[in-house]
């Protein structure tokens, strides 16, 4: 069994980003909700315990507070902002309401030697949360580090090993706040950073056969990235006991669900059910050109199709989604806010509360690089793993305007024929995402002696990071012509090819 971190939870949002920085040093890291008992803890083996951040004041009635008996354990204790206030609070300071919150750079200035600053120079820069203040120190406790707002910004008791810092230094906005975690974990509590993603998935497995025991789930299978990881991981836990559900919506890409169905029913095995629902989709989207109604229309009727499809599989007790934390996370950024860099834009879309099923979320700790490591691990192909985004509401939002099946046909062909030039020329795995738009308009044409007049597709090919903006991406002149060419000689019904040059903003990468 590897060491153990335990991140106690108050709330902060940057919780999540702790443990992850925590896993960044190859060191396993468990968050634990704020009250667990200091014996179970001890009963976990912890090297080490970490007070997060949290919305709440300790001055306040009836804040979260740890187990008191967290001091006694004998192992060091780490508290960020609000836990350092929690430290302060319960070992004799004194914490002072602060009248607002702020969020602000600062720059920390150092007082004193202290362990968690081994290896710095100071100043170093540091990302504050200022909401109450530490007035007074508890005994055994000395000012280490103070920044222009907190004399008290970083403090130690190097005796019976507890620290507290008033900043975060898990965000990226403090540069150096990886050394300082790192002198915690190996200078302090002598973690050996040895865990692997590969321990993880057992732990994992072990954990979600707790939960679910001999009971069924069942689990929307998209094909993307996070649904896939997921479905591999809980198959190796329960087998049988997943099903997986797949619904073909009429609006994949082309032999998406025979690509899927190989995958998870050939290879791996596993239970799945397959619902042909193009006719139900389409016949719902006729005459509908609006996009927002198209959208609507096509959640709202995936949620009928998968929940009349669960319900004809029968007792099933919980409903496993691939949901990560940046989708768990707020999704409204807030300004100077370093969590808004780890979000996702669009988050998957929960599935309504009258299925009445537990939800099971293995992946709700982790960030997309991490959701490839353990799929890796799992078995899953490069492919499966490093595929583009694509969206819920599929073609329908890359058809302009009214969805019709000959209009997704075409577009199948001419967007099958990018993904096979961009992946043969290598730009696949060097862009955001690539894909075709149908549009459907019609222009005039000449092949060979004859006049045509066809419709257009255009070529959206971005660059990005996060989703959140976008630039168009530059694709080498020849392989622009190269695509261009074979979609008009190869697919009947399009006789011109735009390249789309916008960025986000002002335009999205989506055309609906
Ligand atoms: P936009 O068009 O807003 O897209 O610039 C940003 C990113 O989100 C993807 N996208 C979606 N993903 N459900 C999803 O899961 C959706 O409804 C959806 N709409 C857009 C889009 O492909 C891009 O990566």
């Amino acid at each position: 069994m590897n060491q153990k971190i335990a991140v106690l939870d108050f709330g902060s949002q940057y919780t999540q980003v702790i443990a992850r920085r925590i896993r960044e040093c190859s060191v396993y890291s468990e968050i634990l909700p704020f009250n667990t008992k200091a014996a179970e803890l001890k009963a976990q083996g912890v090297c080490g315990v970490i007070l997060s951040g949290g919305p709440a004041s300790v001055a306040a009635k009836g804040s979260p507070r740890p187990d008191p008996a967290i001091f006694d354990m004998g192992v060091p204790v780490l508290g960020i902002c609000y836990g350092l206030q929690l430290m302060g609070a319960m070992l004799g300071g004194e914490v002072v309401r602060g009248t607002q919150r702020e969020y602000g750079h600062g720059s920390l200035s150092f007082k004193a030697q202290g362990r968690l600053l081994k290896g710095l120079q100071s100043p170093i820069k540091v990302w504050n949360s200022h909401g109450d203040r530490l007035e007074k120190l508890p005994q055994g406790f000395k000012a280490i580090g103070v920044t222009e707002n907190s004399p008290y910004a970083l403090i130690e008791d190097a005796k019976r090993s507890f620290y507290g810092m008033q900043f975060h230094p898990e965000v990226v906005h403090t540069p150096q706040g990886m050394e300082i975690i790192k002198n915690f974990l190996f200078g302090i509590c002598k973690c050996k950073g040895d865990w692997k993603m590969s321990d993880y998935v057992t732990r994992a497995v072990q954990n979600i056969r707790d939960i679910v025991g001999d009971k069924k789930v069942i689990l929307g299978l998209s094909g993307g990235v996070d649904s896939s990881v997921a479905a591999a991981l809980i198959h190796k836990a329960i087998g049988d006991n997943l099903t997986c559900v797949f619904v073909d919506n009429g609006l994949l890409r082309k032999n998406e669900r025979e690509k899927v169905e190989t995958l998870f029913k050939n290879n791996f095995k596993m239970r799945m059910r397959t619902v042909r629902a193009e006719n139900i989709f389409l016949k719902k989207l006729k005459g509908v050109t609006d996009p927002e109604r198209k959208r609507k229309i096509i959640g709202k009727t995936f949620i009928e199709v998968f929940d009349k499809a669960v319900k004809s599989i029968g007792d099933v007790d919980f409903l496993a989604q691939g949901t990560l934390y940046p989708d768990v996370i707020e999704s409204v950024p807030i300004a100077g806010n370093p969590a808004s860099l780890i979000k996702s834009h669009h988050n998957v879309g929960g599935l309504p509360k009258r299925m009445k099923l537990k939800l099971l979320e293995p992946l709700r700790e982790l960030f997309k690089d991490e959701v490839r490591a353990l799929g890796k691990e799992l078995g899953l192909s490069h492919e499966v793993l490093w595929r583009h985004p694509f969206p819920g509401p599929g073609l329908g939002v890359r058809v302009v305007g009214e969805v019709k099946k000959s209009y997704l046909d075409v577009l199948r062909e001419a967007d099958a024929i990018l993904m096979d030039e961009m992946r043969l020329s290598g730009f696949y795995g060097k862009v955001w995402q690539a894909f075709a738009v149908f549009l459907p308009i019609k222009t005039v044409g000449v092949m060979g002696d004859e006049r045509t007049y066809d419709n257009a597709v255009a070529l959206r090919i971005v660059e990005s990071t996060d989703a959140m903006t976008a630039d168009w991406a530059h694709i080498p002149h020849e392989l622009l012509g190269k695509i261009s060419n074979r979609i008009i000689n190869e697919v009947k019904g399009v006789n011109r090819v735009c390249l789309d040059i916008s960025s986000k903003p002002p335009s999205t990468i989506e055309w609906e």
